[in-house]
């Protein structure tokens, strides 16, 4: 079992290192997440404490790949940039994470990680970087961010599967969007605003329970128990409800599953000798 408030209290303290650095050791760690809808910079200290974080709504990437790579790199070199000013000192050691069946795009990511001077000294994906902050052995965790679907197995501690399909947020607010007859930019504030989770969750129930229906194609109710999300699309309230149901397993998530990627990646950034 995940020990949610371990997992809750360390995730509040990476939300707050977004708004003021907090105090660490000496030699820091950074994650890379590049994603479809946000790119998002984590840096831990060596024990892994929290320290500070940026991000940027960026699209830069379609299902994972890269398709704007000088965007991309501006992006990351700016949240970089943001960090070390904040932090008064420069970042080098990096980790970054790919989505299950991206492997081929490894080296852009690499490349767009170097072209903002950091050093890429872990690759891993993205699903076992979030159990890095869950630590489940058994059970299977979904990453649901802007793009897709990732979901990883766990069995004893280890991965024994790992799946990604294009279906994510941006699904959510293009229903949105045609639902309420606005754009993709308004549907997405909609989206975003908590206040309107309970009025939306009909209208992009279809969407989700497709989202659900993945999960229970990969996962054998006899063997896996538990589900646990990720990502920022699982930040909707009630959207454990809708997989609870679809899949018949119980399913659970922390106060801010949001950040739980990145952190994860940046956890796993190995540090350098140097
Ligand atoms: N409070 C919220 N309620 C609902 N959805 C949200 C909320 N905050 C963010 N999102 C949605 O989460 C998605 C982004 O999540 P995340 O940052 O995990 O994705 P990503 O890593 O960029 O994408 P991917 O993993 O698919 O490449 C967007 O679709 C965004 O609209
Ligand atoms: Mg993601």
């Amino acid at each position: 079992m995940m020990d949610l408030q371990r997992v809750n209290e360390y995730m509040s303290q990476v939300e707050e290192s977004e708004k003021k650095v907090l105090p660490h050791g000496k030699r820091l760690k950074t994650g890379l997440d590049l994603g479809t809808a946000f790119i998002v910079l984590v840096v831990l200290d060596e024990n892994d404490q929290p320290v500070a974080c940026e991000k940027q709504a960026a699209s830069v990437l379609r299902d994972g790949v890269v398709v704007d790579y000088s965007g991309a790199c501006r992006i990351v070199r700016e949240l970089k940039e943001k960090l070390e000013q904040r932090l008064g000192e420069e970042l080098i050691d990096c980790a970054i994470a790919m989505p299950a069946g991206t492997e081929s795009s490894v080296r852009t990511h690499q490349y767009v990680a170097e072209s903002a001077g950091f050093e890429v000294t872990n690759i891993l994906d993205e699903p076992t970087a979030a159990n890095a902050i869950y630590q489940i052995s058994d059970g299977v965790v979904v990453d649901i961010g802007g793009g897709t679907t990732g979901l990883a197995i766990f069995h004893d501690g280890k991965v024994v599967q790992i799946e990604d399909e294009p279906t994510g947020g941006t699904h959510l607010s293009l229903v949105l969007a045609g639902n309420y007859h606005v754009t993709f930019a308004e549907a997405e504030a909609i989206k975003q605003d908590y206040a309107r989770h309970k009025e939306i969750l009909p209208v992009v129930r279809p969407v989700i329970e497709k989202m659900a229906t993945i999960v229970k194609k990969y996962v054998n109710p006899a063997e896996i128990d538990t589900i646990y999300l990720c990502g920022g699309t699982t930040c909707l309230t009630g959207i454990e409800g809708i997989f609870e149901k679809v899949t018949g397993i119980r399913t659970i998530k922390p106060a801010n599953p949001f950040l739980v990627t990145p952190a994860g990646i940046a956890k796993n950034c190995i540090l350098s000798e140097r």
